[in-house]
């Protein structure tokens, strides 16, 4: 992708640390669920449960890592973690090198349940270099969502985890682009989370390389519904959820989550796989039908699922500089 995500390949970066000596750097940023049903890899919305993030940055080399909450003792704790290497990404860009830094990090996005964790932690570190870079480089929205999107692969989750709400996203040949919408204040999204994870790389390995016509228009027709019910006419959310692109293709891959799907349509609730899975999400168009879902779950599940009653996130990625 040409823009923001190329960096030239030759040209030495240059020393960042004294610049910045003992700057710190907040960041909070929203977990996400994408695809949303019909909208593959271009759907998002921002969910009010977040990652919060202090960097300092300083002029010693080194890398130090303290992760408290999800992740804790899982993740790397060194210039590896997804974190780092997103600000690494972001500053390589604007031909800086990694400071010295402190990341400390309070997780709470589940991962490897199609919450968006990965495209929160590059969110946050494209924006921690946007904070580090306060003063010396400026980093547009574009570029931002171009940076995430180079390394996330699809720009789906780090749009609204950038910028918060609905967010539509799509791909140009000058790199990604995004529209983020004001969600209907009737649609009551929540996600049931199970104990088990699903890797988005497997669940994209049983995509296939094309599809039927007449199941691409399926999408198209359900996608541009899925706006206006989203924003403006939620009494049509279950039929604006249909989706025949992905979700049937990976459904032998997390079969509880097909399962309570199927169970929670036939109620009447508009239930789709959260991301890439295996939470399932239901975009409930009012408060009550969220306590019938949770109900249903709790009844019907042969395994443990947590329910998350969230808000949409309007704010996306929030930087503090000091
Ligand atoms: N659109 C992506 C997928 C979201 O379904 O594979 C998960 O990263």
């Amino acid at each position: 992708m040409p823009g923001a995500g190329s960096t030239a390949a030759a040209t030495p970066l240059r020393e960042l640390g004294a610049l910045i000596d003992g700057r710190r750097v907040e960041v909070k940023v929203p977990a996400t669920t994408a695809n949303l049903g019909p909208g593959f890899d271009t759907l998002g919305l921002a969910l009010a449960q977040y990652d919060d993030l202090v960097v300092t940055a300083s002029a010693t080399p080194g890398v130090h890592v303290e992760v408290h909450g999800v992740g804790a003792g899982e993740v790397p704790t060194d210039e590896t973690h997804l974190v780092v290497r997103a600000i690494a990404h972001g500053l390589a860009h604007y031909g800086y090198a990694l400071p010295g830094l402190r990341l400390e990090a309070h997780n709470t996005i589940p991962h490897g349940r199609g919450l968006g964790s990965s495209g929160a932690a590059i969110s946050a570190g494209i924006i921690a270099a946007r904070g580090l870079l306060t003063g010396i480089a400026e980093m547009s929205d574009v570029d931002a969502l171009a940076l995430a999107t180079d390394m996330e692969g699809h720009p789906d989750n780090v749009a609204p985890a950038l910028f918060g709400g609905l967010t539509i996203a799509w791909v140009t040949p000058d790199g990604p682009q995004h529209k983020k919408l004001m969600v209907h204040r009737g649609v009551s999204p929540v996600v049931f989370v199970p104990e088990a994870e699903m890797s988005t790389a497997l669940a994209r390995s049983l995509q296939p390389d094309s599809v039927p016509h007449e199941d691409a228009v399926f999408n198209v027709s359900r996608s541009a519904l899925l706006i206006a019910s989203l924003i403006q006419s939620p009494e049509l959310l279950l039929a604006a959820t249909e989706d025949k692109l992905h979700q049937n293709y990976r459904a032998a891959a997390m079969p509880e989550t097909n399962r309570l799907i199927t169970l929670l349509r036939d109620a009447g609730l508009p239930a789709v796989v959260s991301g890439a899975g295996p939470s399932i999400l239901v975009l409930a168009s009012d408060p009550s039908q969220r306590l019938i879902a949770a109900e249903l779950v709790a009844q019907h599940a042969e395994t443990p699922w947590q329910a998350l009653m969230l808000a949409v996130d309007v704010k996306g990625t929030v930087l503090g500089v000091s």
